[in-house]
């Protein structure tokens, strides 16, 4: 950690306490407090995280005012534009963009694992079909850690390197077979000689009776989706996977914890969220009705899709993919569906809409996607697990970056007890 840029008074109970103030690269100054409580016999208070910064970190960084997303310094829209997923995850793992040997040997690497055991698809056979594709994938990448003993050991850099390979090589092949399972189609195996999104999309959609053909255009825009959706600093799911890595818990432990996390509808589970309302919404002149559900706070109803805990301005990743869905829907001929019309109506009245213009609710990047998504002919249930796809090499970045630093804890926050105070314990027969 670099040298305190200033110091912070805290003033409590007649007393005053000094407290380093660290500057970043980039973002607001923080107030160190890792002494507060042995010197001034207090805790914060911030739940939600909304004022805490819970670590160090180089990878990415998001100013939320101005929508700004960055990933080791370079920008989301030109990565989105000139880049391609699989080397945003060499930038994400390693701080730079690869030259061209670097690209094709990573590239290598990671195609050479998108195989699973093949005792793993009795796995997939132990759920019932109608399982959620999440729920199936928690459970699957949980049991990685039974299969892969090699990639076990987190304090030996070879063995993280693997696991981290092996986890993105992976993941849209066990995404794809919790697809096929659910539609009782048989497994396709991933194709070396795909791209890493074209090949999803063949294990999603092929099928043994007949040739499919991934299209280009397709397949660039889920290599799209899946840049957009890399990586997003500390937010809940990384959080997560941070969080269990802490106590040291072996690198698949913790990715499955992180899908876990991630299937909220606060978070990835928006994406589908967000569809099926638009589909519930139905017709455009339903609109009004859930816009008015949206403002009454009694409702408990939230405009899905809408909205972030740290863009407050808008999402740039919601201005790229809002592109994409254009680009498909016209590849597609998709033109005026309803689901579309009531999108379009919506993006343009909540856009107008004091509420949201006050409480700065802009479309996020869920309310493009799941567009996209389902006209690329993948199911709601899918849409989550193509979220964890992407988003696999931001947690391993994370979980890689915490577990090489030097002074790692585990990661125990405090609480306000709000509880009963000391009582004695009543035997059963005297309550
Ligand atoms: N619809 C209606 N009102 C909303 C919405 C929404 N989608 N989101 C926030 N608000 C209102 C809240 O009621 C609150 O009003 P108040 O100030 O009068 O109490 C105010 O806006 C601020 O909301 P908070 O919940 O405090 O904001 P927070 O930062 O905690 O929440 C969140 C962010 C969870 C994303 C929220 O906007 C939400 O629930 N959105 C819908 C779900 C969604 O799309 N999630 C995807 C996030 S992006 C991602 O994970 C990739």
């Amino acid at each position: 950690m670099a040298e305190p840029t200033d110091t912070a008074t805290l003033s409590l109970k007649g007393k005053s306490y000094d407290l380093p103030v660290f500057s970043p690269t980039l973002g607001p100054d923080v107030v160190d407090i890792r002494k507060l409580y042995d010197q001034a016999d207090v805790f914060t208070f911030d739940p939600g995280f909304t004022s805490t910064a819970a670590c160090e970190s180089a990878i990415t960084f998001i100013d939320g005012d101005k929508g700004e997303l960055l990933h080791r310094g370079y920008p989301i829209e030109q990565l989105a534009n000139k880049s391609t997923y699989i080397e945003m995850c060499y930038l994400l793992l390693y701080g730079e963009l690869p030259n061209a040997g670097q690209l094709s040997d990573f590239q290598q690497r990671v195609t050479h694992h998108t195989m699973v055991h093949e005792q793993l698809h009795n796995f997939f056979r132990g759920f019932r079909r109608d399982a959620h594709p999440m729920a199936t994938m928690v459970g699957v990448v949980g049991a990685m850690s039974a299969f892969y003993h090699d990639s076990l050991d987190i304090n030996d850099e070879w063995q993280r390197e693997v696991a981290a390979i092996r986890m993105i090589a992976k993941l849209p092949t066990i995404a794809a077979m919790a697809y096929k399972y659910s539609v009782g189609q048989p497994f396709v195996y991933p194709q070396n000689s795909l791209s890493y999104s074209g090949n999803f999309l063949n294990m999603c959609f092929a099928v043994p009776a007949e040739d499919y053909q991934v299209n280009p255009i397709l397949a660039k825009a889920m290599d799209r989706i899946m840049m957009l959706h890399a990586d997003h600093e500390q937010n809940a799911s990384t959080s997560t996977v941070r969080l269990a890595g802490s106590s040291g818990a072996n690198p698949f432990a913790c990715i499955a914890a992180g899908i876990a996390c991630l299937w909220g509808p606060a978070h990835g589970g928006a994406n589908q969220a967000c569809l099926e309302m638009l589909r519930a919404i139905g017709t455009v002149d339903r609109i009004p009705e859930y816009i008015a559900k949206a403002k009454d706070k009694t409702s408990g109803f939230r405009l899905m899709g809408f909205g972030h805990r740290v863009y407050k301005n808008f999402d740039p990743r919601a201005t790229v993919m809002k592109e994409s869905a254009d680009e498909v829907l016209d590849l597609l001929g998709i033109h005026n569906n309803p689901t579309l019309q009531v999108a379009k109506e919506l993006e343009r009245i909540a856009l107008s809409d004091d509420y949201f213009i006050s409480k700065k609710l802009y479309p996020n990047v869920d309310f493009y996607s799941g567009i996209i998504l389902d006209a690329m002919g993948f199911p709601t249930s899918m849409f989550t697990p193509i979220f964890a796809i992407s988003r696999t090499v931001g947690w391993i970045a994370q979980w890689k970056e915490m577990i090489a630093e030097k002074n790692q804890k585990i990661g125990r926050p405090r609480q306000l007890y709000v509880g009963e105070k000391h009582r004695d314990y009543i035997d059963v027969n005297h309550r």
